[in-house]
């Protein structure tokens, strides 16, 4: 039976992060993250913008949440900015900025729609990024505390939790290639930031599971499918490691308490020959019994066996340029099924949700005020067909976030990369919800593919 429809229980909803939407970020006693420090930095932001005003989401969270419900939305993933409930990382909460968010989550349960918090979309507070970040130890107690007491105070209403965004980001862009904050260089703090990411998930999910026992929690991992450019041995071996780094690194850990054992030499030589900083206990802390997990997905890996400048990763290739999006990512839907049949395969989560998934494409408003973003409409499209195809093939799929409800400040992109289904004036922070918002209303509504 080839499936039409999306199952009734399907949920559909939009994700955004703190840090791209909020704005205000010195208001009502909020304290700077590590992307508040690294956008002040010449050259780190390519439009040289930041997060001051963003889409000023904190100001504009009735409006923003009245256009949810207008688009059909059924859930609202956002972050917690951990320097606003808790400015120091630990210790004190910040009443206000607590009472900002219990305002978002009770206006989003009025109109019926479920609040999904994500505990850290990379926000670090400065106070902890200036103990060493992810390389201190320290701060993955500090987020247990964070975590725990933010079920204390949100876990009355908000049901699904996850403790991680994309860990492979936190720790590789911004520790290793140096390309998001804290902007670091360094293969061995890549490793490490990794290893305090994921424990600091373990040790969490105790604690909060500890407060409260009637919640939903997860991780969301970026994870990119690879395929080998060819069949020889060097292409073949080129994919091993990038899907060992890059996945199985984190999946593994989180799944069943074990590094992936063909990855170990090569990490530990990049770690300068130990991995000193895995300490006894800490791989089984990390494997917790997940209720779902999330998957961020955008794109594929194509591989092969040259190696880049550093001698170290290898490449990733970009087959077919005639379908990109404008962060130069392929559209390549396939890799969605392709992915979610081999999770189902290999580590059997309980549940799958994609927690992000959308494309930047730069239309803008025509003199009719409309945006026609057909290539949007025509990446969401093919992925929703991705989705029914792992249904069919029997994948544990239980609902799908688009990345994202706005416009918004893309990281080391700036404002030049949009990815909203909603169109952002900057100036005027008007909205205006574009063809591909129209189309996903269409499609929560009817539950077949418009
Ligand atoms: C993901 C991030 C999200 C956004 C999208 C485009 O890596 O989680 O914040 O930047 O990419």
């Amino acid at each position: 039976m080839i499936r039409t429809a999306f199952p009734q229980d399907f949920l559909f909803g939009a994700a955004t992060s703190a840090f791209q939407i909020e704005g205000a970020t010195d208001v009502d006693g909020r304290s700077p993250s590590i992307w508040d420090q690294f956008c002040l930095e010449p050259g780190r932001i390519a439009d040289g913008s930041d997060g001051r005003r963003a889409c000023e989401h904190y100001f504009r969270f009735r409006d923003d949440v009245a256009l949810m419900k207008d688009l059909n939305l059924q859930a609202y993933r956002f972050s917690l900015a951990w320097p606003r409930v808790m400015p120091l990382g630990f210790g004190a909460i910040n009443e206000k900025g607590v009472a900002f968010y219990d305002q978002l989550i009770d206006e989003l349960l009025k109109r019926g729609m479920e609040p999904w918090i994500t505990l850290y979309h990379w926000d670090l507070p400065t106070a902890l990024g200036d103990q060493g970040g992810w390389l201190n130890r320290d701060t993955a107690k500090h987020f247990v505390e964070y975590a725990q007491k933010m079920v204390e105070r949100f876990g009355d209403r908000v049901k699904h939790w996850i403790t991680h965004n994309e860990p492979w980001c936190v720790a590789s862009l911004g520790y290793r290639q140096g390309e998001h904050a804290p902007g670091m260089k360094d293969p061995r703090a890549g490793w490490i930031a990794a290893h305090h990411v994921l424990l600091s998930h373990g040790l969490a999910m105790d604690a909060m599971r500890a407060a409260r026992s009637d919640l939903q929690i997860g991780i969301t991992l970026n994870l990119t499918p690879g395929y080998a450019a060819s069949d020889s041995a060097a292409d073949r071996e080129a994919l091993r490691r990038f899907d060992g780094s890059f996945n199985r690194w984190y999946l593994d850990q989180v799944f069943k308490g074990a590094l992936p054992e063909d990855m170990i030499t090569e990490v530990k030589a990049e770690c300068g020959g130990t991995l000193d900083f895995i300490q006894d206990g800490d791989l089984a802390a990390m494997k917790r019994d997940m209720d779902f997990l999330g998957i961020n997905y955008y794109s594929r890996a194509i591989l092969r066996g040259a190696e880049d400048a550093e001698g170290q990763l290898p490449r990733q290739l970009i087959v077919d340029p005639t379908d990109i999006t404008d962060m130069n990512w392929e559209v390549a839907p396939h890799g969605l099924t392709d992915l979610l049949v081999r999770l189902q395969n290999d580590y059997q989560p309980k549940a799958l949700y994609i927690t992000e998934n959308g494309a930047a494409y730069d239309e803008a408003p025509d003199a009719q005020g409309r945006i026609h973003d057909e290539r949007r409409v025509r990446y969401l499209k093919k992925h929703a067909q991705a989705m029914l195809d792992a249904l069919d093939q029997g994948v544990n799929l239980k609902g799908y976030f688009q990345w994202s409800l706005l416009d918004n400040f893309e990281w080391a992109f700036g404002y030049q990369k949009r990815f909203g289904m909603v169109w952002v004036d900057y100036e005027t922070q008007t909205r205006r919800p574009k063809d591909s918002a129209f189309w996903y209303r269409d499609l929560i509504q009817k539950r077949i593919i418009p």
